[in-house]
């Protein structure tokens, strides 16, 4: 038995599916480690946090199981004064502290179907998608839209659910966006059932709700990202959404293509009203995650990562598993969006034609016009989600340089960091999480201008981790004195 399989849950094995398997398996262990054994040399200038969230099923599930339903559990990797440590802990959500209760899973997985005696149309709140540091907090959010639960950012230990300055009546969204000039925090949420299908609101640097506007959208939408400028931020509505009635009458949450309308971007002022939203149409096709958005004169300028064709296609010979199989395997390239906001023009153009996702800019440079961003390149003939190569864009001169992670060892999100002292967008760190289905996991580091080279330092992780969604750095100052 290798020591993958002997820190997964003793239930693993009577489930057949790829995700909770090899680097994708659960893991039983929390844990917490100082001092690791470091190959190469960790630079001292590299001071902060990796923190990365992903999903750690604690019981077997009840129905098929999605890569998505796992329980959140928050991996962070420390770096200060060229050493290393770590610590994991679970996101102890509603839903799970339930389930601890009753020994079992309640909630059906988002495979469906979701309505169950005595439960909601909802699959469980398991925050296990995004992590976010705002107003001295980190956050764990979920894609389908949750509680704000906050965790400490040294211990992990949870400190409760947010409500924003007593302000809070919905739901947040994954992926809210810092304005690091301003200090704002600005986020979204989705209603599933009914208007609003989505608000937007903006928290001040306080933390405080300062702003909170329905959105009007023609139904039901599965929007997943939002970016912002200096002074306006952008909202999703794409072609590509749940069939309410399905969801509604019967618990399915299946998506369709809808080739016959446009992608829109709804541009509204920071603090815009619900009628000041400038909607700007496109080519249909899905976005789950932009790089970054800013201004040029009356110009807002967007970059993704796009799906010309985000329709399911199963492959009937992977048996009651082909859709969330095929749910999975995403065809994605480069894109850039501009949007006038003088003459309503709009333009679009694909910026490069590799398989890439998980993109960040320098995440301190949210809303700025930003000329790098890293990626995780990912085969089109994938089984499942494996992050084979690191991908370095420059949106200036257009050209990309990548680093092929070695064979048996697949990434993390690979967030930027700032050096100590940086001069320049590039002078920093790249930093992930590395997982082999041996069991082994290291944190490596990259240096920023060099991906390419491989990494400079491989921190030796106590415990296995598993494959995880998005990831972030943590300025060091901030964890070691805002907390
Ligand atoms: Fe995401």
């Amino acid at each position: 038995m290798t020591s993958a399989e002997t820190e997964a849950p003793t239930w693993t094995p009577n489930v057949d599916n790829p995700y909770l398997q090899g680097i994708h398996a659960p893991t039983v262990h929390e844990s917490c480690a100082f001092d690791l054994e470091v190959e190469g040399e960790l630079p001292t200038d590299l001071f902060g946090a990796y923190v990365r969230n992903g999903p750690n099923s604690v019981f077997q599930p009840r129905n098929a199981y999605h890569w998505f339903d796992g329980d959140g559990m928050v991996h962070a990797v420390y770096f200060r004064d060229g050493k290393a440590s770590y610590r994991s802990r679970l996101v102890p959500t509603a839903g799970l502290r339930k389930e601890a209760q009753a020994g079992h899973a309640l909630w059906n997985g988002v495979m469906g179907p979701l309505n169950q005696e005595g439960m909601d149309l909802r699959a469980k709140d398991t925050a296990n998608t995004d992590v976010v540091w705002h107003s001295g907090k980190l956050y764990a959010l979920w894609y389908l839209c949750g509680e704000p639960y906050t965790l400490d950012p040294l211990t992990l230990e949870p400190t409760g659910v947010d409500d924003f300055g007593g302000k809070r009546r919905t739901t947040v969204s994954a992926h809210p966006k810092v304005d690091e000039r301003t200090g704002e925090m600005v986020w979204f949420t989705l209603d599933d059932f009914e208007p609003p299908y989505m608000t937007y609101g903006v928290c001040d640097r306080d933390g405080k709700l300062v702003h909170q506007v329905p959105i009007d959208l023609p139904g039901v939408r599965a929007s997943h990202d939002i970016t912002i400028t200096q002074n306006y931020s952008i909202l999703h509505d794409f072609p590509f959404f749940q069939d309410p009635e399905l969801l509604q009458k019967h618990g399915f949450r299946v998506a369709r293509f809808h080739r016959d309308l446009p992608s829109r971007f709804g541009v509204i002022p920071r603090r815009g009203g619900t009628d000041e939203v400038r909607w700007f149409e496109f080519e249909p096709g899905y976005v789950l995650h932009m790089v970054n958005a800013w201004e040029e004169g009356d110009w807002i300028v967007m970059d993704g990562c796009f799906q010309p064709d985000p329709s399911i296609r199963r492959n009937p010979e992977e048996g009651p598993l082909a859709s969330m199989l095929a749910y999975l395997r995403i065809q994605t390239h480069l894109r850039r969006w501009r949007m006038n906001l003088a003459t309503g023009e709009c333009k679009e153009e694909q910026l490069d034609d590799l398989n890439t996702e998980f993109c960040l800019p320098d995440t301190l440079l949210y809303g700025e016009k930003t000329r790098f961003s890293y990626h995780q390149y990912l085969p089109a003939d994938m089984h499942t989600v494996e992050f084979r190569a690191l991908v370095k864009y420059d949106h200036e001169d257009g050209s990309c340089v990548r680093y092929d992670y070695p064979d048996g060892w697949f990434a993390s999100e690979s967030p930027y960091a700032r050096r100590v002292g940086a001069q320049s967008e590039d002078d920093g760190y790249v930093v992930t999480i590395m997982m082999n289905p041996d069991g082994r996991s290291e944190a490596w580091v990259f240096d920023a201008r060099q991906i390419e080279r491989g990494s400079v330092a491989r921190v030796r992780l106590p415990s296995r981790v598993p494959a995880g969604f998005h990831a972030k750095w943590i300025p060091g100052e901030r964890i070691w004195t805002e907390a």
